[in-house]
């Protein structure tokens, strides 16, 4: 038998590299949520100080400016950049970007939900980004910070205007605790606590910059808004939303898993540890990626390649010789083979991406446990290659 159809003898501690929901942090116990507020009103004393202790916690961790609001809103991720969308877009012309399948999405939302006439699209096929060139900063720019289907990120922020008239409204869920966010350069950032802090998922966070206050305060969008999405009382920001007070009733459960994986990460380093634990699983792959034949990034530029949502494409001459069909059917058979030997779940690319793995490297991901898949990853190919040839 070749070598590489030997199965390598040690595995993953924790087999958990799925894009979300993403492993939770090392050391993690269902008995550290005992504490959590329970059978308790979310507005009594204790509920609304757990709320607001996740709020203040994330602003720290993240290095938010004192003069941004933080708030934890219904529905996720896709709660919080819906309620930016529809409650922002539509007084001045739109930019909005998409190069995978999420930022495609926020497209079909201002196209043809909110059906927004003044719309420019820029789009970019998986692997690549958009013309930040082309962008007018007097628009409002909607865009994601790392895409988590393609593995695609947006290096920096330098491209985008310091001097802008238009909002900048970023979907972050994928990025942010792991990558860096240049506050100023952002006006609204969305995430949801699933992802990097390896949290539980339910609640979105939206982050407004003065700026965005300000739009709110005095634009009235052209549609009826729904209370889940509303952001202002008689004209004015609900203040209290940016304190605990939020629009309708959260779980405690989650909040307490946030406030654990808040706890967690700031005994890591904060930011920048989180940054460097995600750089460091980032790191491990690079150098796998780079001494083996069958695999590369999906990402092309290197700049662009992300810490979190790590996606290879398959480059070796057979596979390149199957129909689509068969492509999509081996890289789902890797990530099958992988779950049952238990080394790897969740790792087949996203329905919608070319055919290959996403493995996630957020900062819960230990680069222990990256290392002790790769060798696997080279088995399960070699293993999967030999049963369709
Ligand atoms: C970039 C991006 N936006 C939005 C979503 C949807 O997030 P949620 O399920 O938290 O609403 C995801 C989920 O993976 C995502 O990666």
């Amino acid at each position: 038998m070749p070598e590489n159809l030997t199965p390598p003898t040690s595995k993953p501690q924790v087999p958990n590299f799925s894009s979300g929901p993403c492993a939770k942090r090392p050391g993690w116990s269902v008995s550290l949520l005992e504490n959590a507020c329970l059978g308790r009103s979310h507005r009594s004393e204790p509920g609304k100080a757990k709320l607001k202790e996740v709020i203040d916690l994330s602003k720290k961790i993240l290095g938010i400016p004192a003069d941004y609001h933080l708030g934890i809103v219904p529905a996720s991720d896709t709660g919080a950049v819906e309620m930016a969308l529809w409650s922002l877009l539509g007084k001045l012309p739109l930019d909005i970007l998409a190069w995978e399948n999420f930022g495609q999405e926020w497209v079909t939302d201002v196209a043809d939900e909110l059906q927004l006439a003044d719309t420019r699209v820029f789009k970019a096929p998986y692997g690549s980004l958009p013309d930040f060139g082309q962008v007018d900063f007097s628009h409002d720019v909607v865009f994601l910070w790392n895409g988590t289907t393609s593995g695609v990120r947006v290096p920096n922020g330098d491209w985008i205007d310091s001097d802008r008239t238009g909002l900048t409204i970023c979907d972050a869920t994928s990025a942010v605790f792991a990558m860096d966010i240049p506050w100023d350069k952002i006006d609204v950032l969305t995430y949801s606590w699933q992802k990097v802090l390896g949290g539980e998922a339910q609640h979105g966070v939206i982050v407004l910059s003065p700026r965005a206050v300000e739009r709110l305060e005095t634009y009235q969008p052209p549609r009826p808004l729904p209370k889940l999405f509303r952001l202002t009382k008689k004209g004015k920001l609900n203040a209290g939303i940016f304190k605990g007070d939020t629009i309708n009733t959260p779980s405690m459960l989650c909040a307490e898993d946030a406030l654990d994986a808040l706890k967690w990460a700031e005994s890591v380093g904060g930011k920048s540890g989180l940054i460097s634990r995600s750089e460091g699983n980032l790191a491990a792959m690079s150098q796998w990626v780079e001494k083996t034949a069958w695999v590369d990034f999906l990402a092309e530029k290197p700049e662009t390649r992300s810490c979190t949502s790590i996606c290879l494409k398959i480059v070796d001459g057979w596979f390149a010789g199957l129909s689509s069909e068969q492509q999509a059917e081996c890289a789902k058979k890797v990530a099958k083979l992988l779950a049952k030997e238990e080394v790897a779940y969740d790792i087949a690319s996203y329905r919608a991406a070319p055919p290959g793995l996403r493995i996630w490297g957020g900062a819960t991901v230990e680069t222990a446990d990256l290392q002790a898949l790769l060798p696997w990853l080279d088995w399960a190919y070699a293993t999967v290659k030999r049963e369709m040839e």
